[in-house]
């Protein structure tokens, strides 16, 4: 089933080289396509409390759809400064988690992670609904929640720290330039577009629901299952990312590798659950926050 690989433009060659020569360290996360994938299936997956606040707090500009407000942390990543190492977790070269050695920004401030973001802006969106208002601005800790959520799925978001998640491991896709961390954002997410789904978002989105009700219609109950009561499970998933780095993103990658058919025909399923397990449970918390009455009981609605 190997697509040709379209042969690149010299001159789109050398934009696209100098381009990720002069980009920052710390590409961002899935690219826009990604998050914009992962929050499309999770609001399928709404309870009809949980839409009906999701609404409330979306902004104007958002056109009531979750989907286009996912992609927004990655562009303020300037304007906050602070939020950058929320996007990722780094492990010290290891393929395991830890959250009280490797959930810290550069200075060591503990939770400054992809794991301690996502449970503080779930119990942030808690304060919803009370009275007084919540001193919180709801509007961007659910822009933040669902973005990381998002993030905390892609293998390489939590990765070695001395690689910086892949971003320093050059390889080519094909034929194109690009960074190991790039290759799981984008790179993957483009190619798979590209051979199966006609280029477009809404036809590869439902192409993952409809695996969620057939072809891992028994694993959906263990993605949602959850048993900390306190916090999200995160913390499981940055785990399984490590892991997911460790056998299959890192694993048989060099420095100056080509990454072609055989990498890619192995990974892409790897990316795909990992959308899908990212929209699954981005609902599953949006559900326990709002959905109160019904919380912790509730298994997302399969349609
Ligand atoms: C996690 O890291 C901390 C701090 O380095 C250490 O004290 C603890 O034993 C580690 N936990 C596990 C399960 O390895
Ligand atoms: C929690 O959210 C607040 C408000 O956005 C932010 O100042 C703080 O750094 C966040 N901490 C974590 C661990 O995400
Ligand atoms: C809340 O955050 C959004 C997005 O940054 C912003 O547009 C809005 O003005 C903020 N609301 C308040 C009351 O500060
Ligand atoms: C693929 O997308 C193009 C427009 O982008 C459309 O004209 C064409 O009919 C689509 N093909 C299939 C098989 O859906
Ligand atoms: C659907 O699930 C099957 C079984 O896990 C997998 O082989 C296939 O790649 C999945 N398809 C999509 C579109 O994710
Ligand atoms: C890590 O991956 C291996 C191989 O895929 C799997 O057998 C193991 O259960 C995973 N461990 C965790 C903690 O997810
Ligand atoms: C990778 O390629 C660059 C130039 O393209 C070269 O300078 C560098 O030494 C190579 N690194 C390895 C480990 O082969």
């Amino acid at each position: 089933m190997a697509a040709p690989r379209p042969r690149p433009q010299p001159l789109l060659l050398l934009l696209v080289s100098l381009l990720a020569a002069s980009a920052p360290r710390r590409a961002d996360a899935w690219g826009k396509e990604g998050h914009i994938m992962v929050c499309k299936i999770a609001e399928k997956y709404l309870s009809e409390e949980a839409a009906a606040a999701v609404q409330d707090l979306l902004p104007e500009s958002a056109g009531g759809e979750l989907s286009t407000m996912c992609p927004w942390a990655d562009t303020m990543r300037f304007r906050y400064h602070w939020a950058s190492p929320l996007h990722y977790a780094n492990t010290p070269n290891v393929c395991n988690f830890n959250f009280s050695r490797d959930c810290h920004n550069s200075r060591g401030e503990q939770g400054m992670c992809v794991v301690g973001a996502i449970n503080n802006y779930t119990d942030q969106l808690y304060t919803y609904g009370d009275s007084p208002k919540s001193s919180y601005n709801l509007t961007e800790s659910l822009m933040f929640l669902a973005h990381f959520v998002g993030d905390v799925h892609q293998p390489l978001h939590v990765g070695y720290e001395e690689d910086e998640g892949g971003n320093t491991i050059m390889v080519h896709w094909y034929r194109r330039k690009a960074n190991l961390h790039h290759v799981w954002d984008v790179s993957i997410i483009d190619t798979v577009m590209k051979d199966f789904y006609n280029k477009s978002m809404d036809t590869m989105v439902d192409a993952l629901q409809t695996n969620l009700t057939e072809g891992w219609s028994d694993d959906v109950g263990h993605w949602e299952n959850c048993a900390n009561k306190k916090a999200t499970c995160a913390n499981d998933y940055a785990i399984e990312s490590i892991n997911l780095s460790c056998n299959y993103a890192y694993k048989d990658v060099v420095q100056n590798i080509t990454l072609g058919d055989d990498y890619y025909f192995t990974r892409y399923p790897v990316v795909e659950k990992r959308l899908a397990q990212a929209g699954v449970r981005l609902a599953l918390i949006l559900n326990r926050i709002f959905d109160k009455k019904k919380a912790d009981t509730t298994p997302l609605y399969i349609q």
